[in-house]
């Protein structure tokens, strides 16, 4: 199928809200590794794994093994009846998650393991109001738009009883501040919100450990801790969405948020959990997960297939070492990404943690440029390339390769940016 048809066959059969990304989508066919090749034949190195999902690299011989067998043997079960691959993934992210995180249940997307995790908090707590971070993005749902801080995402009811704080956006900081001397003024706020736009008693703080639709905003190393401190004063506990940061994607750790040394009461995952196979997660401490006592089901939530699919990519992920991995190539990432840096002016921010890594393009007085994403996007996919994008003014390219990408893929990347950049000198 050409990407003519693929147009004609898009605005006839699909809702127009299924947005893709440049002026002509892109039809993907076969994937192998950090490469994926369109309809038309053509290569593409992927710097974004289907927005950080496939985690280990696109047809992973033993994660597409254990699949298959599984598809052989059963491929759903629904959770009136165990499986065995629910309970050992159950086990399994008890054992490698912070802290106290026990008790699991299994969804299908992100967003429905956010709804679980509201859900928990609030039983738990007997409140409803929640508190989530501007910039912040947790799903498609009424519930999720509304904790989401973005217009673009939102629908047009947003639920009562939620907040947004400020977020550690060092770039644009909303206080016009410069960290440390700024002593995070950000979560800081955390108090007097509470105290101004809630009850007082609030249910939970839920953030990203960085914001990944956001522009891969990356807060400072104190941020979480005097936030999830203030939160817990109150009586609320700390939610968090794990959903692009988990797994190794940061470097150095299973989860985004051990960077910043703090033991949430609930973490929710997905995206790259199950290498594409389609799974959400929700984790939490046995008290929190206690409370939730009502009739609730998810049809397809524990599906052994999707439950298999990720029991062999946290094998591939411990066995290799990848968070290790990823710290080590996600240096080399940053360091050629700031050299770029130094020589284009448009590069204004160069951000992240491991091979999560965003770069905020701009114009004059650091006006966010969104044009020029758009440009860079289309100019890297002629050089064979794909990236993402993000942040509320759709000026933050996001870099975030399967996490199995080599040094000399890594170079191979750099070297086509660098092209990219030096066609966009024209244009900025
Ligand atoms: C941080 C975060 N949370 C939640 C979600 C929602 O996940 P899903 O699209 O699987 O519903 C996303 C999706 O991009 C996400 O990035």
């Amino acid at each position: 199928m050409g990407n003519g048809d693929a147009v004609e066959l898009k605005e006839k059969y699909l809702f127009p809200n299924v947005r893709t990304y440049y002026s002509q989508p892109l039809v993907l066919a076969e994937g192998r590794g950090v490469r994926v090749r369109d309809a038309a034949g053509r290569d593409y190195l992927d710097l974004f794994g289907g927005i950080l999902t496939v985690s280990v690299g696109h047809a992973h011989p033993r994660v597409n093994a254990a699949v298959c067998e599984q598809v052989g043997r059963m491929m759903h079960t629904s959770t009136c009846y165990l499986n065995q691959p629910m309970l050992d993934l159950a086990r399994r992210l008890a054992e490698i998650t912070p802290g106290r995180l026990q008790k699991s249940f299994f969804t299908n997307s992100g967003t429905e393991a956010i709804e679980t995790a509201v859900a928990a908090a609030r039983a738990y707590t007997g409140r409803h109001e929640v508190i989530a971070l501007r910039h912040s993005y947790h799903g498609r749902s009424q519930l999720a738009t509304t904790l989401t801080a973005n217009a673009a995402w939102r629908t047009s009811s947003p639920l009562p009883g939620i907040v947004h704080a400020h977020n550690a956006y060092c770039y644009r900081c909303a206080y016009g501040l410069s960290y440390p001397g700024c002593d995070v003024a950000c979560a800081r706020d955390l108090e007097e919100l509470i105290r101004t736009t809630t009850t007082g008693a609030v249910a939970a703080f839920i953030a990203e450990p960085i914001q990944g639709v956001g522009g891969f905003i990356t807060p400072p190393p104190e941020y979480f801790r005097v936030a999830v401190d203030i939160v817990r004063r109150h009586g609320g506990v700390f939610i968090c969405d794990e959903v692009q940061t988990g797994f190794g994607r940061t470097g150095s750790f299973m989860f985004g948020i051990e960077h910043w040394g703090v033991e949430p009461e609930i973490m929710v995952f997905a995206k790259g959990l199950a290498n594409g196979a389609p799974i959400g997660a929700t984790i939490a401490v046995p008290e929190v997960a206690d409370a939730c006592t009502g009739y609730s089901i998810s049809t397809f939530g524990g599906n052994p297939v999707s439950m298999i699919a990720a029991l062999a990519t946290l094998e591939v992920i411990m066995e290799e070492d990848l968070p290790a991995r990823v710290a080590r190539t996600g240096d080399v990432l940053m360091q050629g990404l700031r050299a770029l840096q130094e020589h284009h002016p448009f590069v204004g921010d160069v951000r992240g943690k491991g091979l999560m890594v965003g770069v905020e393009l701009v114009g004059e007085a650091k006006a966010p440029a969104p044009d020029l994403a758009l440009a860079f996007m289309e100019l890297a996919r002629e050089e064979g390339v794909l990236v993402g994008r993000g942040g509320l003014y759709g000026n933050v390219l996001r870099i975030a390769p399967p996490m199995s990408i080599s040094e000399d893929e890594v170079a191979e990347a750099l070297d086509k940016l660098g092209r990219v950049c030096q066609r966009l000198n024209g244009r900025a």
